[in-house]
């Protein structure tokens, strides 16, 4: 199978009724876990580079896509490749020249015409290199930062205790009107989840998550990953999401596993991370239902 078309790997978890795991991964060790512990466990997977200027910086666009086709071809699962969070058009059409077969179009902090604007212009560019795109309705903030790792949007906190307030979810009004008027493979939905650490245990709102599932064929993805109790994973899975996000707690790991490594496996500290790194995604996968 190896590397695959991120609606390629969107397409087995709706007939599956099942969501694909998708990781922020920041360099070699963590690509290389992502792939390896997807292996390990049988499930497809699909790896994400957040496009924060000091990560590109370190892992050019061209490298990173490099890395993970390389890698892809050396395993028999479905590996799919994304830009996570982008709002600038400029940097998805690199990201999209050097490589990645799907991005994100980030639009929710815009009003809603100017989303759909945003979005389409960037599914016009995109379907002329057969790109994916996934979009972003509704607004998914940020729950808290810690010092070793700064959430994905750094800088919108929203929501007592860091759960999205309700204004900010996705209605299925909108949800249904924004999938007609853009061809987007997915659409990120808010309807209670967060990025960073929760504050307080996350409440997903699943009657919200079925009335836009009930409206639209759309793919949809559930971003803010860590922390979100499994038995709502399991329910938001069988109800329409399709790709789930994780990041946080990724890195939180990755750092934690690099200070041990000092200590504990001198020389071979780089192993050490990445074993780590790669039992934890081969767990972290095992509540994907997608049938290989
Ligand atoms: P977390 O960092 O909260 O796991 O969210 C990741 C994410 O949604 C990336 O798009």
């Amino acid at each position: 199978m190896a590397f695959c078309k991120v609606r390629d790997i969107l397409q087995m978890g709706v007939r599956d009724n099942a969501a694909v795991y998708a990781f922020d991964a920041a360099g070699l060790e963590q690509i290389w876990a992502v792939i390896k512990g997807a292996e390990k466990a049988n499930k497809p997977v699909i790896v994400m580079q957040y496009p924060a200027a000091p990560l590109v910086k370190m892992y050019p666009f061209e490298y990173f896509a490099a890395t993970v086709k390389a890698l892809a071809e050396q395993v028999s699962i479905p590996v799919g490749l994304h830009l996570d969070h982008c709002s600038d058009f400029d940097m998805i059409v690199d990201a999209i020249r050097c490589g990645f077969t799907s991005v994100m179009a980030d639009g929710s902090t815009l009003p809603f015409e100017e989303n759909v604007k945003f979005t389409s212009e960037v599914v016009r560019v995109a379907k002329i290199f057969d790109v994916d795109v996934e979009g972003e309705l509704g607004h998914v903030g940020v729950a808290s930062k810690t010092e070793d790792y700064v959430a994905a949007e750094d800088g919108v906190n929203v929501g007592e205790g860091g759960i999205s307030a309700d204004k900010l979810y996705t209605t299925a009004e909108d949800a249904k009107r924004f999938t007609e008027l853009v061809d987007v493979a997915s659409l990120a939905v808010a309807f209670g989840s967060a990025h960073g650490v929760y504050k307080v245990t996350p409440k997903l709102s699943i009657s919200r998550l079925s009335e836009i599932n009930a409206v639209t064929e759309t793919p949809l993805v559930l971003h803010g990953g860590s922390g979100i109790p499994e038995d709502q994973l399991v329910e938001a899975f069988s109800h329409g999401i399709n790709k789930f996000n994780v990041g946080t707690e990724f890195g939180m790991l990755t750092n934690e596993l690099k200070k041990e490594s000092f200590e504990k496996a001198g020389r071979g500290a780089e192993m050490y991370v990445r074993d780590g790194l790669t039992d934890y995604i081969a767990k972290k996968v095992s509540l994907c239902n997608i049938k290989l």
